[in-house]
Parts: C-alpha cells; sequence; structure tokens
C-alpha cells in the first residue's frame, strides 16, 4: 500500500474530466491537481513549446512526494509522453492508449473519428495506436481548436448557440464519414459530451480521454502494488497558474462540488 498523492495535470480545465472518474473509482487517494490556466490553451503551439510547458508542469508537481502522475491532457500525452517517461524515474500515464484500446473495442463498423487539438492530429499518435491495435480500423481525424477556450469559458451547455454551432460546423465530416465511435481526444472535450453527442446523434458512441486514463491508472496502480488503503477518504488539492476565481467557478460548475476558496495560484517556470 502506498499513501502518497497522485499527481494530475492538464493545461487548464479539461484534466478534471479525470479527475471526475478517478473521484469515483479511486475515491480512497490523494490528488494534486495542476491546471496551467495561463498558457491554457497548448492545442495550437509547437511541439518544442508543448514539452517545455510540459517539463515545468512536471517539475512543480513533483515538489510534492508523488507515487504516479497521470497527464489529463490529450496534447501532451501526444506530443511529449515518451519524453517525459524518460525524463522522470515516476510512473506516468497518459490519455493515448487507454482511449484508442476502449474505441476499437466499441466500433462495430470499424470507422472511428477523432476530435482533439491541432497538435494532437498532427503528431498522429492516435491513429497510430489505433491502427497497431487494429489494422482494419479507419480513422478519421479533425482538430478543433475553438473547443478549449469555449469550454475553459463555460460555454459547456446545450442551448448555448455559439458552442452548438462551432460543434456542427466541426463535426459535419464525421458524421458524413458514417463513424460509429468518436475518441473525444483531448480531455476538455468530455466537458462538451451533451453538444457532440447530440450533434453526432445517439447511433454514435463518444470514448472520453479522461475517464479512459483514469481507468487506466487504477490498473496501473494496482499492478505495481501503489494502490492506497481503500478504507481512506482520499482529498485533492488545486493548484492553477492564473486567476482561482475563474477556475473555482467553472469547476465547480462541472464537478457539482463547491469548490470556491479551495484552488491555490502558483507561479509556473
Ligand atoms: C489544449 O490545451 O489545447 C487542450 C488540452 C488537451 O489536449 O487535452
Amino acid at each position: 500500500m502506498d499513501q502518497r498523492p497522485i499527481g494530475v495535470f492538464d493545461s487548464g480545465l479539461g484534466g478534471l474530466t479525470a479527475v471526475h472518474a478517478l473521484w469515483k473509482i479511486l475515491p480512497e487517494e490523494d490528488l494534486i491537481y495542476f491546471g496551467d490556466t495561463a498558457r491554457v490553451p497548448y492545442g495550437g503551439r509547437s511541439r518544442e513549446t508543448i514539452l517545455k510547458y510540459a517539463r515545468q508542469d512536471v517539475r512543480f508537481l513533483r515538489s510534492f512526494d508523488l507515487k504516479a502522475i497521470l497527464i489529463a491532457c490529450g496534447t501532451v500525452t501526444t506530443t511529449s509522453l515518451t519524453t517525459l517517461q524518460a525524463e522522470n524515474d515516476l510512473p506516468m500515464v497518459g490519455v493515448v492508449e487507454p482511449t484508442c484500446r476502449r474505441a476499437v473495442l466499441v466500433t462495430k463498423n470499424k470507422r472511428v473519428g477523432m476530435i482533439a487539438t491541432a497538435a494532437s492530429v498532427r503528431s498522429g499518435a492516435y491513429e497510430a495506436v489505433l491502427r497497431r491495435l487494429d489494422p482494419e480500423v479507419q480513422v478519421f481525424c479533425r482538430a478543433c481548436p475553438l473547443f478549449v477556450p469555449l469550454a475553459e469559458a463555460g460555454r459547456i451547455r446545450r442551448g448555448d448557440v455559439v458552442i452548438e454551432t462551432v460543434a456542427r460546423e466541426y463535426l459535419a465530416p464525421l458524421q458524413e464519414a458514417g463513424v460509429d465511435t468518436l475518441i473525444l481526444g483531448c480531455t476538455h472535450y468530455p466537458l462538451l459530451a451533451d453538444v457532440i453527442g447530440d450533434v453526432m446523434g445517439p447511433g454514435v458512441e463518444l470514448v472520453s480521454a479522461g475517464e479512459e486514463s483514469a481507468f487506466e491508472l487504477k490498473r496501473m496502480l494496482k499492478a505495481r502494488d501503489l494502490r492506497a488503503d481503500e478504507e481512506r477518504r482520499g482529498e485533492t488539492e488545486f493548484y492553477v497558474s492564473d486567476r482561482v476565481e475563474d477556475f473555482e467557478q467553472t469547476a465547480s460548475l462541472f464537478l457539482q462540488e463547491d469548490l470556491y476558496h479551495m484552488a491555490r495560484r502558483i507561479d509556473i517556470e
């Protein structure tokens, strides 16, 4: 047994979709969440910049005595996971592999859509893993750069004309391609699941990167005997790099928990 906390990070709020799942499936674990809200979004930046930011995020988290890190960010996973793993003597889980495993299990017509940031689509990481897992799967990728800023601004609800219009435009080619499974390859996107689901229709299964990475983390902790005592109740600390009030407002809305006065601001460098 190991009671040390797990570090979870994302460019902003999206990693909360993983936190949400972790609270359900690993309620005994302590979490340290970092959202780099001063520099979100990462997805339109170069690989070099994303890696630089990710190294700083990991360095901040490693100021705590952690037992593992969950990279709850599609963009960091697709561009930097292997480098970060090689540089750190700490187990690190990303979002791509578990999400792709779920998608190939779920698809019936072997036509899988994948939406993510521009950096993630450019990396080809999701396609490569999907093809390795099932060479018969046809993959249709689409970058959705406006989804992250809209989600960070809290524009996540059905009936919000801005997010609905943007979603219809981004998702039309995937509807036309006849996908029956859609990977939400950025951890912000499950915040928009209602809107995305409405556009894609009931015949399309959405696979959430945040949720699948949480399941993967659980498997990894079990395999390495790193689980905390299941009798205890874990706690979560939140850190952000910009205004705590903005984070707390949207995070409270999404996690359905009062997170006011819960987050702390830090300088990231
Ligand atoms: C972003 O910062 O652009 C999105 C993060 C992600 O890909 O999960």
